[in-house]
């Protein structure tokens, strides 16, 4: 991975980034060099001569002089202050170029503590590459850049010094989502999923970091009743699993109790009601909300944050079999109610109504938050980069929501029509797991409702289309597994560490 200093010292790498803004009027561009100064009226010359814009993702390299190169990535338009979230996809951009190179300094305009972190984090999400899988292919394949220094005259402060550990932290997390996303299933089930975690956990520190592990198998699931978890993967080779993460902080009280649940299907074919071949393949990642609150909360144990967390990962493989779930079937969740399956490929909310029931045993909570890349209908709705809000707690979601601008994710709250409701209702069980196809995503949002207590604050965050990059890589974004939410779990925990 990556490794990050923070200097404000001279430059040793070979290769400066700088920003480039441009003004409302497009010829005038304007050097961001932070606190170094560079010979701007040259350079903006020979900018101009190479068309240079200064817009969002363009990267340019010249030789520099200072440095043996200089690379100007853009920051869109000029802004006394940039917000932190242009800094950290500009800096993700000048990272991704900059792959094949061992080290870089960065220097971008970051006035205040949270913009020198921003800039970190954007640098070592953009340097993130996936190699994993090549063996011929590898030797032209550019390494990710290895070492990112930002620069700043902030370096002594200790608030800038807190802000680029914690975003070596979530760089390092990040990238570990991705890595699960982008793993497919011949190399990602159940199991492994939760043997991954259990080795990471580990690494983290273990229980002398507050956490635990502990993973209730295929047989142990069915013999407690888990239905929902248990008809999604029963069709499956490689056998369901809960993975449960707790985190305790150690020497301090928790000022806030948490449960983390994510949607954690190692691939979705569909089931029975088998999913077209032309684009099946992207249901690798139908497992990244429960990546991404796993990830969340080991950063918050290595952030040592005064919140307790109760992380959950109900994981299956949903597949074809003659022992697969059939439409009509009828399962018993865990808690009781009882579901008649009309689709076999709305499996999500089977797994997640389990382990959100499971996770409300912890009478302690202060709020329960799910993840999941739950319906092609947000997508519909948002597209592939805006992620779905729906709650029971107008202020709890108000708070959380303005926690993902502030951590630069794009959310959007959407409402939970009651009249939706009906059309889950069944006429041989409690519940459908199907209901009325316009608004499918806030169908579905109805449907995992019923499985929360009405006065415990929740939020459903539907992330089926940003969690995985199907596009061009953009920012810090790169192809495949993008992390999603869990800079917002992890500033969530911040917030409930200070409140
Ligand atoms: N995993 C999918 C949702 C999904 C679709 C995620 C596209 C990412 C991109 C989910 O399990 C699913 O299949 N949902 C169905 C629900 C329907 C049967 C009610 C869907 O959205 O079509
Ligand atoms: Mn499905
Ligand atoms: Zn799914």
């Amino acid at each position: 991975m990556t490794t990050i200093h923070l200097s404000d010292g001279i430059i040793k790498d070979e290769i400066l980034v700088v920003g480039l803004s441009h003004k409302k009027s497009k010829s005038s561009l304007t050097i961001e060099s932070g606190d170094i100064a560079l010979d701007t009226k040259k350079i903006l010359a020979t900018l101009a001569d190479m068309g240079a814009t200064g817009k969002a993702d363009e990267v340019i390299k010249i030789p520099g002089t200072n440095t043996r190169l200089l690379i100007f990535t853009g920051l869109g338009e000029h802004k006394a202050t940039f917000d932190d979230e242009t800094l950290r996809r500009a800096a993700g951009a000048a990272a991704r170029a900059l792959a094949g190179n061992s080290s870089a300094t960065f220097s971008l305009p970051a006035k205040k503590s949270t913009a020198v972190g921003a800039v970190a984090e954007g640098a070592l999400m953009g340097a993130y590459v996936f190699n994993r899988f090549r063996v011929d292919s590898l030797s032209d394949r550019r390494p990710s850049l290895k070492s990112v220094t930002v620069h700043s005259s902030l370096a002594q402060d200790p608030k800038a010094k807190a802000a680029v550990k914690r975003a070596a932290i979530i760089g390092d997390y990040t990238a570990i989502v991705r890595d699960l996303i982008n793993t497919p299933p011949s190399h990602l089930t159940p199991d492994s999923f939760c043997k991954t975690f259990t080795e990471i956990v580990k690494k983290a520190g273990g229980a002398a970091a507050g956490l635990k592990v502990s993973i209730m198998t295929d047989s142990q699931l069915k013999a407690k009743g888990y239905g929902g978890i248990t008809a999604v993967g029963q069709g499956s080779a490689n056998p369901q699993r809960l993975l449960q993460i707790s985190y305790r902080p150690v020497k301090a009280k928790a000022r806030k109790t948490y449960a983390y649940v994510g949607k954690g299907i190692t691939f979705d074919t569909g089931g029975l009601a088998l999913k077209p071949a032309a684009g099946m393949e992207a249901m690798k990642s139908d497992m990244s909300g429960a990546a991404a609150v796993c990830a969340a909360t080991i950063a918050i144990a290595l952030l040592k944050l005064p919140v307790a967390i109760d992380c959950y990962a109900p994981l299956a493989e949903n597949m074809v079999s003659d022992n697969a779930t059939r439409p009509s079937d009828i399962i018993t969740m865990y808690g009781g109610k009882t579901i008649e399956v009309l689709n076999p490929d709305a499996e999500g909310r089977l797994v997640l109504g389990d382990a959100l029931v499971k996770a409300q045993e912890n009478k302690d909570l202060d709020g329960i938050v799910d993840v999941a890349t739950l319906t092609g209908a947000q997508v519909v709705a948002l597209g592939t980069r805006t992620s779905a809000i729906m709650t029971n707690n107008q202020e709890f979601s108000d708070h959380f929501f303005a926690i993902t601008k502030e951590v630069g994710e794009a959310f959007w709250p959407m409402p939970l029509p009651v009249e939706l409701r009906a059309s889950l209702d069944s006429p041989v069980a409690d519940m459908a797991n199907i209901g009325e196809r316009m608004g499918g995503m806030m169908v579905a949002g109805l449907f995992l409702k019923e499985f929360i207590a009405p006065e415990l604050p929740w939020l459903h965050l539907d992330i089926a289309g940003p969690a995985y990059n199907e596009g061009d890589p953009y920012g810090y974004t790169p192809v495949g597994g993008t992390g999603v939410a869990l800079r917002s779990l992890v500033a969530l925990a911040e917030s409930g560490a200070i409140s």
